[in-house]
């Protein structure tokens, strides 16, 4: 069989690595497509837009409407704000084996999402609303990582995730900060009697 590459190539050797290159090509593609397959990695198809500098006045990402709410369905939305140097809220706590579904959006320059040994990473380009969708099967502690350069604090930018049995998760976070400034207030009142 005559080799193809003889009209662009005379040298043999030269020849021989083409087709070595291009066999790493079609291997590395390959793999890529299996793991996609098998690892149910998918790219990010959500677009929205929003305006980054206005990102408190709005709705959804205003600082109190931040962090983990049920849908009817019984699937979890994590609403997050990313700003240099970090995500708000800063920690995050879901079941095991539950739909949650991420909505980032970055108050500043370009940010990144990335959840390790699991298939949650995107980039939070600022002006768009980034969603992710995905069930941890495995609880544990969970580092959010922040992968795209985003400046000097890049390095710090991160973020607890805590997966919990879903046998064990509960929406209703107690609030210790308040409850002592009402038993202080209390405490002020018993005073005054
Ligand atoms: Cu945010 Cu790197």
């Amino acid at each position: 069989m005559q080799d193809i590459f003889k009209i662009i190539c005379d040298d043999e050797l030269e020849r021989r690595w083409i087709w070595i290159s291009l066999a790493m090509a079609v291997i590395m593609g390959g793999l890529l497509g299996v793991l996609a397959v098998t690892n149910n990695l998918h790219p990010p198809s959500n677009v929205e837009t929003i305006d980054s500098s206005r990102l408190h006045l709005s709705e959804e990402f205003a600082e109190d409407n931040l962090g983990v709410k049920e849908n009817s369905d019984g699937s979890l939305t994590v609403t997050m704000v990313a700003a240099r140097y970090g995500f708000f809220p800063p920690v995050i706590e879901v079941p095991t084996d539950t739909m949650v579904k991420f909505r980032v959006a970055s108050a500043d320059v370009l940010h990144g999402m990335h959840v390790p040994n699991t298939n949650a990473t995107t980039m939070i380009v600022p002006g768009y609303i980034s969603e992710v969708t995905t069930a941890f099967p495995t609880a544990g502690k969970y580092a959010f990582l922040c992968n795209e350069y985003c400046g000097l604090g890049h390095d710090s930018m991160w973020s607890r995730l805590m997966v919990v049995p879903k046998a064990e998760f509960s929406l209703e976070v107690p609030e210790p900060e308040e409850a002592e400034t009402e038993e202080a207030e209390e405490d002020v009142g018993d005073d005054l009697l």
